[in-house]
């Protein structure tokens, strides 16, 4: 039997290894495309790196408007620097979803070790509001869950705020519960995860 010093060192193994990789996406190209009633949606991977300033200026103009009032009204309140030096920072990896030259929506995430777990960090998960209620959130948590699979990572880990009933909603559907790391005396937001 492995001892817990083995583990981390595999663990630690895997993040490497996938970090190293210029698209992990690719070993999940069954996922690159999303098709519901007469809706086709592309799927790209891109890393920090390789986002250009237009579509790092769209996914953060998307993350304001969406969720950005949700943090006005608690007491995180909103923090636009926090939020665009986060997207540019080399461990962040983003999907984008597109409806032929149109951005639908995006999630960015990264692989991380979190209280020694090997983990996919969901930071973001927004989908245009003209592309809402149509699976394509689902959609993007499935790839996320398959690539937290083929990576070999435990969990997909992600912060919820709690005025936020939609997305509590939706991840609660889709499996996802309060982690053990989530803290009990912060109202703002909630850790959600799931194991894979
Ligand atoms: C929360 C969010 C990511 C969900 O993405 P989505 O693409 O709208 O989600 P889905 O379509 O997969 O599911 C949403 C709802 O539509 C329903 N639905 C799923 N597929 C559907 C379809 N083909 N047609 C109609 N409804 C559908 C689901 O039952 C679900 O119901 P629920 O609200 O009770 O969970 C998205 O609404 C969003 O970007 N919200 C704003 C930003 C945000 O809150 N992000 C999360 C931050 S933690």
């Amino acid at each position: 039997m492995a001892t817990d010093r083995e583990i981390a060192g595999i663990q630690h193994k895997n993040i490497e290894k996938v970090n190293q990789q210029k698209n992990p996406f690719t070993i999940a190209e069954e996922y690159g495309k999303y098709s519901k009633d007469d809706l086709t949606i592309d799927i790209s991977y891109k890393g920090s790196k390789e986002l250009t300033k237009d579509l790092q200026k769209w996914c953060f103009k998307l993350a304001e408007k969406n969720v950005g009032p949700h943090y006005k009204a608690c007491s995180l309140g909103w923090q636009p620097k926090f939020k665009q030096n986060d997207m540019k920072r080399p461990w962040a990896k983003f999907l984008i979803a597109k409806c032929g030259q149109e951005n639908a929506g995006y999630t960015m995430f990264r692989f991380d070790m979190d209280y020694g777990r090997s983990v996919i960090y969901c930071y973001e998960l927004q989908i245009d509001e003209k592309y809402q209620n149509k699976g394509l959130g689902e959609h993007f948590m499935k790839c996320l869950e398959k690539l937290a699979k083929v990576w070999q990572m435990e969990r997909i880990v992600l912060t919820v705020l709690t005025n936020n009933d939609g997305a509590l909603r939706f991840y609660k559907r889709l499996g996802y519960t309060v982690d053990e790391t989530s803290p009990d005396d912060e109202p703002s937001y909630q850790i959600f995860s799931k194991e894979v």
